[in-house]
């Protein structure tokens, strides 16, 4: 794609060539076909319209030196979505079918996979809506998968610059014992109010802290928290945060990198001990933070303005065996033709 500055993306949608999409009815999913439209007919009432049956995951592609694209750890966002499908009572699909459509979908718009060096990557974006018809409040009978995809650069503007974050107690993305675990449309809207005073504020995103005791941190907006000392990589365990990919991988790269791992409870005040802390998740990657306001108590938290070298030795390790510059013993790429 000759007019595309790979350099300067940011994370938005764009359009691209084709993407792919999979129908659920009687009981059975039917075959992955391939559209050039961006749009859907959908039925008035269709069940994702009006009481949020949607799901949707994320994930990315990076080209390598060697002009290869890897996929990463596509099998758990398949599972992932499996455990989205079962929170809000929509039909699973199975890992095969889509680790196929996303394999389809970057196979047909091998174009727009930024080229090596560009700090860029395909963002993937699987999506599965209820598209039968409900007025009673109940689960659809018909559904429809979806796979598209986009250049993107950095979520955060800073990229791996350090980031602000706000403590905002007035608002919850999440109940104690609600849907925080899945990826599901309804958990976004729910945040974009307390998002948008983030941003206006001059801050990335916000850090919600456990909706019932608010004594706990539970992760950013767009991402998973995690903190280092005392070379420990330290990260909530919550229930009602998304179980993170990204985070998931740094854990094991900490470990084999020698750090010791606390997946625990984080009490709000250890934030004064860390002595690095950042946002991550797949559009993130990993997003250093160099300030944590809690707006509430009018308290700050300050960590460095450079990003700190665990994280900064996280961050390369992760890109390195996304790209394919170094091996990847835990075999979380697959290459696509
Ligand atoms: N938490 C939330 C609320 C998210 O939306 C995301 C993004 O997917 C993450 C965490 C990070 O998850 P992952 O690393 O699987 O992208
Ligand atoms: C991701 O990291 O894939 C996300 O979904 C975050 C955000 C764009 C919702």
């Amino acid at each position: 794609m000759e007019n595309i500055d790979w350099k300067s993306l940011g994370f938005g949608y764009c359009k691209t060539n084709l993407n792919v999409r999979c129908a659920y009815k009687d009981g059975k999913w039917g075959s992955l076909e391939l559209s050039d439209s961006e749009y859907l007919n959908l039925h008035i009432a269709a069940t994702c319209l009006h009481y949020g049956q949607e799901a949707f995951e994320g994930l990315k592609a990076f080209r390598g030196k060697d002009g290869k694209i890897r996929v990463f750890r596509m099998d758990e966002n398949a599972k992932r979505l499996q455990s989205s499908c079962d929170g809000i009572l929509m039909p699973q699909l199975p890992t095969g079918l889509f680790t196929e459509a996303v394999r389809m979908v970057v196979s047909k718009n091998q174009g727009y996979v930024p080229p090596y060096g560009s700090g860029a990557s395909l963002y993937i974006r699987p999506l599965l809506i209820g598209t039968g018809p409900q007025i009673g409040v109940k689960a659809a009978t018909e559904y429809l998968f979806m796979v598209f995809v986009m250049p993107v650069g950095p979520y955060f503007p800073e990229g791996f610059q350090p980031t602000d974050l706000i403590v905002l107690r007035r608002f919850d993305r999440v109940a104690p014992q609600g849907t925080g675990r899945y990826k599901i449309g309804g958990n976004y809207a729910a945040s974009l109010i307390a998002g948008k005073k983030a941003k206006a504020g001059g801050f990335s995103a916000v850090l919600y802290l456990d909706s019932k005791e608010k004594k706990y941190i539970d992760e950013c907006g767009p991402a998973n928290f995690f903190a280092i000392k005392e070379n420990t990589y330290i990260t909530p365990l919550s229930d009602s945060i998304l179980p993170s990919i990204t985070n998931m991988s740094l854990m094991q790269l900490a470990e084999s990198l020698g750090m010791k791992v606390e997946r625990r409870k984080v009490p709000l005040e250890e934030l004064a001990s860390f002595e690095e802390v950042g946002a991550c998740g797949t559009a993130a990657v990993i997003s250093p933070v160099k300030r944590i306001y809690d707006a509430d108590l009018e308290k700050e938290y300050l960590y460095g303005n450079e990003p700190g070298a665990w994280s900064v030795k996280l961050y390369q390790k992760l890109q390195a065996i996304q790209n394919g510059d170094e091996p990847d013993p835990y075999g979380w790429t697959q290459v696509v033709e």
